[in-house]
């Protein structure tokens, strides 16, 4: 079942060496919007963006104090109009996309490539009654809910510890980041890439064969991020419901590296609001706007995944609105790999683990054993056409 991570765990790579050393403590910060005071400092090292460059550029000439509200106020500006323009090519791509000839193509190729691999398929039945029920989760309710035990994929017990190890070391930096206005934040790329065995482990071979049965095409990898959710009790960013952007369906596992209760930031899913809606916009809604889509809370069909360490939770993000609920008692560590079909709908939405192309492709590339369809997972964006590959992703 696992063969091909079993073959590169026998190899010289250590998949999960003892203790490594940590990439210098830089941390992305991922910014949906907020409002952050960092000093200029933070602001350029944290995003590494040009647009803050010319921020600390202009209040060294101009000699603002990074406290005064003139300043903020300025780089607040600054940021947006940075923001907008960085993700005009997305979102000019998105509103293409959805135009009534756009769309129609698009469906048409992506309803052709289905029957056409539908046969090749991974056969699920008489193999793992297991992954069959997983993918009738998906199907029937766009989530299931398992254990990494019950799953029995190769070396997750290796996988969660490396995972929570990361997350605690975050974790001072991640409250810091709250307190400054961050509404998310995950753990930085040189983390995960010195943990090889993390990213690893999404690409064994039973985990592709439940993304492709459910999306019925070849699985692009996007890898994982682990994100650290701060009890601060505010309903802002990714704990607002939502919808995931990256394709038609998608699949993302997520794995709680500690116990999550109603206070803990479970994973919630409406299951009954997963309908294809073609014109749907993707804007994040509060309770309230999404009542006024969907008719009262009370109608809703929630699942709020509460569970322990090494749940596990299957879900199509994209098809169903989700969100993390706003913790309030306990931080939440969880970590979260992403899949979609090589072709997705809109290339330019996803890249959202924090690695780069770049890291996925050393990564690949070093990893001996790699099977030509872990290889093609990770390289999905060879399987795109020339257009789609030349509109930078948006931002996360
Ligand atoms: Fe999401």
């Amino acid at each position: 079942m696992d063969d091909s991570l079993d073959s590169m765990s026998e190899t010289s790579l250590e998949l999960f060496p003892g203790e490594p050393v940590l990439a210098e403590p830089f941390v992305r910060q991922v910014d949906t919007g907020s409002v952050t005071h960092e000093t200029p400092e933070h602001f350029h090292k944290s995003t590494g963006r040009w647009i803050d460059g010319v921020i600390l550029r202009m209040r060294s000439v101009l000699g603002f104090h990074p406290t005064t509200a003139v300043n903020a106020t300025l780089s607040r500006r600054l940021r947006n109009l940075s923001r907008r323009g960085q993700d005009a090519p997305s979102d000019i791509a998105l509103y293409i996309s959805y135009t009534r000839p756009v769309a129609a193509a698009l469906n048409r190729r992506r309803a052709q490539a289905v029957e056409a691999y539908t046969p090749t398929l991974p056969p699920l039945s008489g193999i793992d009654v297991d992954i069959v029920d997983i993918v009738d989760g998906l199907e029937r309710d766009g989530i299931f809910v398992t254990t990494l035990e019950a799953l029995g994929v190769a070396h997750s017990a290796d996988m969660l510890a490396a995972a929570q190890h990361v997350a605690d070391d975050f974790a001072p930096r991640a409250r810091a980041l709250t307190r400054n206005g961050s509404m998310f934040n995950i753990v930085p790329s040189d983390a995960i890439v010195n943990r090889p065995g993390i990213i690893a482990w999404g690409l064994q071979d039973r985990l592709l064969n439940i993304v492709e049965a459910y999306i019925g095409l070849p699985a692009a990898y996007d890898g994982p991020h682990i994100a650290y959710t701060v009890a601060d009790g505010r309903e802002v960013g990714t704990r607002r419901w939502h919808r995931d952007r990256e394709d038609h369906r998608m699949v993302k596992i997520a794995i709680y590296c500690n116990d999550v209760d109603a206070g803990g930031g479970p994973f919630e899913m409406i299951r009954t609001a997963g309908e294809d809606d073609p014109a749907y916009p993707y804007a994040s809604l509060s309770d309230e706007e999404l009542a006024l889509r969907y008719g009262d809370r009370t109608v809703w069909d929630i699942l709020s995944c509460e569970g322990r360490t090494g749940t596990v939770i299957f879900a199509d993000t994209a098809r169903n609105y989700h969100r993390g609920r706003p913790a309030w008692s306990k931080d939440r560590k969880a970590i979260f790999f992403s899949y979609f079909a090589r072709r997705p709908r809109h290339p330019f939405c996803c890249d959202r683990s924090g690695l780069s192309p770049a890291q996925m492709a050393n990564f690949a590339m070093n990893l001996p054993g790699i099977t030509p369809r872990q290889r093609d997972s990770i390289f999905w964006r060879r399987a795109l056409p020339l257009i789609a590959r030349i509109i930078p992703p948006a931002r996360m």
